[in-house]
């Protein structure tokens, strides 16, 4: 009896685990401006529940608005890499987890040059919004 009782609340347990891993899909969107030039590529990296980079994409635009959206359900976040002519600036990664839902996370990515002109230099700024980006 006390089995069957334990086995009930384990299958509750393991189905109630199951569904707090399947996650929110979120709109990343992008506004890349400023010294684009010095871009080479810009790629979204994808995160699953145990915080690993499952999969990537390469193709988001240098320069003006643009978005993609999160793969359904295993993704938690994301972290994006610009790779330049002088490195790669990264930037996150960010997680959502089960928070946010509806929320767009804005990635303002603004490219300069200082140092005179010798140094590249990336101003980024995240926000999270639930209409649109400042941008669109
Ligand atoms: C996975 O996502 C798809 C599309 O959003 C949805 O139809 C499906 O029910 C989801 N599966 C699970 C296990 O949550
Ligand atoms: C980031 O962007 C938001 C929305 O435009 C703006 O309100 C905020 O001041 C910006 N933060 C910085 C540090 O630029």
């Amino acid at each position: 009896m006390m089995f069957v009782q334990n086995l009930g609340l384990l299958i509750i347990l393991l189905s109630v685990i199951n569904i707090s891993y399947s996650y929110p899909q979120h709109r990343v969107a992008f506004n890349t401006r400023g010294y684009i030039e010095a871009i080479n590529k810009i790629c979204i990296h994808w995160y699953d529940y145990h915080q690993n980079e499952i999969s990537d994409e390469c193709d988001i635009p240098v320069g003006g608005p643009s978005s993609k959206t999160s793969p359904a359900n295993w993704s938690i976040g994301y972290k994006l890499s610009v790779h330049t002519e002088g490195g790669t600036l990264h930037n996150g990664p960010f997680f959502w987890w089960d928070g946010w839902v509806n929320g767009i996370y804005c990635n303002d990515i603004h490219m300069h040059l200082k140092a005179g002109g010798l140094a590249i230099k990336e101003s980024f700024n995240l926000t999270i919004v639930y209409d649109k980006c400042f941008w669109e």
